[in-house]
């Protein structure tokens, strides 16, 4: 039988680079799966607790991978997941719905952690037994082939899932939609092979012309908003302005080079990023970090776990801009800040003012993960095509919702 412990056991094998095949295939795709937000967060500790479970997940599971040592992460609590993207996946010849977390971080679909997979006339149980863990969860159970739904136009017909025996950390949803580089997958089952992604399989079977996932969010205007969008094949030009700037893919995860500075302050050069949606804030390495508390003013507030400015400080507070392959996206003061709808759900005051960006740390590997922080702010294109990621504006870029 399935244990957590069995599945911590999976050896990560050292990377492979995969073949480039680029075929155009000439359709025009309206593609587009709509995303709502759940908040599920009752302090501002879990919150930062959450998103450096993950980004040590990261780290660890680079450092695996890199050394071809298997991936030891035995005493990591888990953590439910806070702040969620949602997408409502049909499986199966009945077009069973199931709610997954969109999660560009990892590569895995998986159902079967709230509502219970039944198995229809399109599925077949492979017999291979698949998990992965997350930072915040893990799953074990049983690789499948079945239909996956995304939308009435985005059907694929043998998508590989999983479905899970046993899970920890995924209370309130159905599993997980995995939109990461499919080199994620690896050692995810026993066989060591990668398993195509549901965007992977949407562009080999023809029903995509590009191997493109667009991410589109808004900031949180309620406790629950469905104003997201994935958008397979290519980018939606209704939801974003200005001109895409491309930056090359680095690293296994959707990560770019990128540097950034506040108002005048150069906070890191050249660093490498993780764009990723499981990631509520912008987390910077510590040094940078530092130097972004410094100049805010920012204070530690013990009660919610974040940093906390005063009105004055506010006032002043200067554009936290990134700059991706020559391009400055500018978070303003208002997206630097927590939501100030949700202060109570983390324990602040009704007019304390918390800041969304948090210490990574300073272990090796990446220096800063663009969380919904970011994402909410600027639309991005995850593009295997070409291996690059893209970022434009929005017209909630410069919202001063907060
Ligand atoms: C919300 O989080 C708490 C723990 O922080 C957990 O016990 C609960 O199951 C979660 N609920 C949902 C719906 O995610
Ligand atoms: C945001 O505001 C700045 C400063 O006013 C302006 O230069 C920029 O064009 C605006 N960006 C968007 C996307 O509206």
């Amino acid at each position: 039988m399935f244990s957590v412990t069995s599945l911590l056991a999976f050896v990560i094998l050292a990377s492979r680079t995969s073949g480039n095949p680029v075929v155009v295939i000439d359709r025009s795709p309206i593609l587009s799966l709509p995303l709502s937000r759940i908040n599920n967060f009752t302090s501002g500790h879990d919150i930062l607790a959450h998103d450096l479970a993950r980004a040590r997940h990261f780290k660890d599971l680079a450092k695996a991978r890199a050394t071809g040592q298997p991936l030891k992460r035995q005493s990591e609590p888990v953590i439910n997941t806070v702040v969620q993207y949602i997408a409502s996946v049909g499986v199966g010849a009945s077009n069973s719905q199931y709610q997954l977390v969109v999660d560009t971080g990892s590569s895995n679909t998986w159902v079967g952690a709230g509502q219970v997979f039944t198995p229809s006339s399109t599925s077949t149980n492979t017999g291979e037994e698949v998990g992965n863990v997350y930072g915040s969860g893990v799953f074990v159970g049983f690789e499948w082939i079945d239909r996956v739904s995304l939308t009435s136009n985005l059907v694929i017909e043998q998508q590989s899932i999983g479905v899970a025996e046993e899970f920890l950390g995924f209370a309130g949803v159905d599993g997980i939609l995995g939109i990461g580089p499919v080199l994620l997958t690896e050692g995810t089952i026993e066989d060591g092979s990668t398993i195509p992604t549901v965007t992977d399989n949407l562009f080999s079977q023809g029903t995509i012309a590009e191997n493109v996932v667009s991410v589109y969010f808004q900031p949180p205007t309620s406790e629950e908003d469905s104003n997201g969008e994935l958008f397979f094949g290519g980018t939606d030009s209704s939801k974003f302005t200005g001109e895409i700037t491309f930056v090359p893919k680095v690293t296994n995860w959707w990560g770019i080079s990128e540097s950034v500075t506040y108002g005048s302050t150069s906070i890191v050069n050249n660093a490498q990023g993780i764009v990723d949606t499981g990631t509520t804030l912008i987390l910077l390495n510590t040094n940078s970090f530092n130097a972004y508390i410094e100049a805010t003013g920012a204070v530690f507030d013990s009660t919610t776990g974040l940093y906390r400015i005063t009105l004055a400080q506010f006032e002043n507070l200067q554009n936290l801009d990134f700059n991706i392959g020559g391009t400055t996206f500018s978070l303003t003061p208002d997206a630097q800040i927590f939501p100030l709808l949700f202060n109570a759900d983390i324990g602040g005051s009704p007019g304390g003012i918390y800041l969304m960006v948090g210490d990574l740390g300073d272990e090796e590997g990446f220096d800063l993960i663009n969380g919904f922080a970011f994402l909410e702010r600027f639309y991005t294109v995850l593009d295997t095509t070409n291996s690059r990621v893209g970022f434009a504006t929005t017209a909630f870029t410069n919202s001063t919702i907060n």
